[in-house]
């Protein structure tokens, strides 16, 4: 067996965006003698204050986007809203962007995305376009309700409205749309998948995204998801051809509906780490973020096996309260065993944005749903001033 030799540094790892999701990289870029550079428009970004150096600018600024791969081996990505125009341009000139930016600007239209997946024989939720000269009894026509989806701009659920009667399409986003059909008690499942260059693939378990149906928000993540073994499976195997039709290396997000009646369905893709991922930090062999380094220097893929039960909780801002973060409950939490918090260093509060995550880590989904249930009795994060 020859044994290649490596320089170490092993790599510049340029990053666009610094959020939390680079921050929780800069463990594997460290560990593997890899220096990471953070793009955020902020100094000092969740990302920026763990990594091995940063640039302050925008993501879509050519100049900007032209530095970080000047000053790194390859590129990556923490956010999707980039300059992906720009960054296929650099990519000509033989730099190495993972995933390639062309499927990144595919991504980032949500409606281009869709019609991938209908030419690729993906299944996906059925949509049509909509044109300024729609009307309601167009979308009476495609049935209701539907979900009208932006082409573009959306995250964490805005950009996204259902549309249940005439005053719903009354009140719809004025903005370039589709409208897709609505999966009435479906199960939402996420698959993580990380492809290397060659095609390799390591697929982790799915994770059930559990949704508050009083706030319609993201409540908790458990994984695996309780579904049966065939259903697991399939949805393995969706995320595998899913990932493959965009023939490009990185780590990928598949979000799945799971249907009422047994069909899986592709709702979208990230193409980054995902909140689906969270958990392998500490319930899996590799976390998501080895694996993405590893995608991204074409090193061999680790295994995703998971130990046991997990189940990932958002740490949102209290409502009431902005300003300097402050968190209650600390003491009690870190007493917990199997209980691992993950803070992001954001500077401030407000209600509603994500501060950080907790995993816990057990035998059994109904043991974690109950400890989340003491946990969430006493832990808080919230700005330092009431509103
Ligand atoms: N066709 C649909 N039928 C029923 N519910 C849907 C449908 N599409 C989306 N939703 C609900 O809205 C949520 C957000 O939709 P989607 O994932 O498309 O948008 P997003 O803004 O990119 O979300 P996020 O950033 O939270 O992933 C979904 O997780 C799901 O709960
Ligand atoms: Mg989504």
């Amino acid at each position: 067996m020859t044994v290649m030799a490596k320089k170490l540094p092993l790599a510049r790892l340029g990053v666009v965006g610094g959020g939390q999701l680079a921050r929780m990289l800069a463990p594997a870029c460290n560990n593997h003698g890899v220096q990471m550079l953070i793009l955020d428009s902020l100094n000092n970004s969740p990302a920026g204050q763990v990594a091995f150096d940063q640039i302050e600018g925008e993501p879509d600024d050519p100049a900007v986007l032209q530095l970080l791969c000047e000053r790194s081996d390859v590129v990556t990505f923490d956010i999707e809203n980039v300059g992906a125009d720009i960054l296929m341009a650099l990519a000509d000139q033989s730099i190495e962007i993972v995933p390639a930016p062309a499927v990144i600007r595919l991504i980032q239209n949500k409606f281009d995305q869709k019609c991938h997946y209908r030419v690729s024989g993906i299944p996906t939720a059925d949509f049509i376009d909509l044109t300024e000269k729609s009307s309601f009894s167009d979308v009476k026509a495609f049935g209701l309700p539907c979900v009208q989806k932006a082409h573009t701009g959306g995250y964490d659920g805005r950009g996204v409205h259902i549309i249940r009667s005439r005053e719903d399409w009354e009140n719809r986003l004025e903005t370039p749309s589709f409208l897709e059909a609505f999966i009435s008690n479906g199960t939402e499942l996420a698959v993580m998948v990380a492809r290397r260059a060659c095609g390799e693939m390591a697929v982790y378990d799915p994770v059930e995204m559990v949704v508050d149906p009083k706030l319609n928000l993201l409540d908790y993540l458990i994984a695996p998801a309780r579904v049966s073994a065939n259903v697991s499976e399939a949805a393995q195997e969706l995320a595998k051809k899913t990932v493959e039709s965009f023939a490009t290396p990185g780590l990928f997000g598949v979000e799945l509906f799971l249907t009422n009646s047994g069909d899986l369905l592709v709702n979208e893709v990230a193409p980054r780490a995902h909140n689906s991922g969270h958990h392998t930090i500490e319930a899996c062999v590799t976390s998501q973020f080895e694996n993405q380094l590893r995608a991204c220097l074409d090193l061999p893929l680790g295994q995703t096996d998971l130990q046991g039960c997990a189940l990932t909780a958002n740490l949102i801002g209290e409502a009431g309260y902005v300003g300097c973060p402050v968190i209650e409950g600390l003491d009690e939490f870190v007493k917990i065993a199997n209980s691992h918090i993950h803070l992001y260093g954001k500077d401030t509060c407000r209600p509603g944005r994500k501060m950080g995550h907790f995993t816990l880590i057990g035998d059994d989904h109904d043991e974690l749903i109950r400890r989340l249930a003491s946990i969430r009795d006493v832990l808080i994060v919230r700005g330092d001033t009431p509103q």
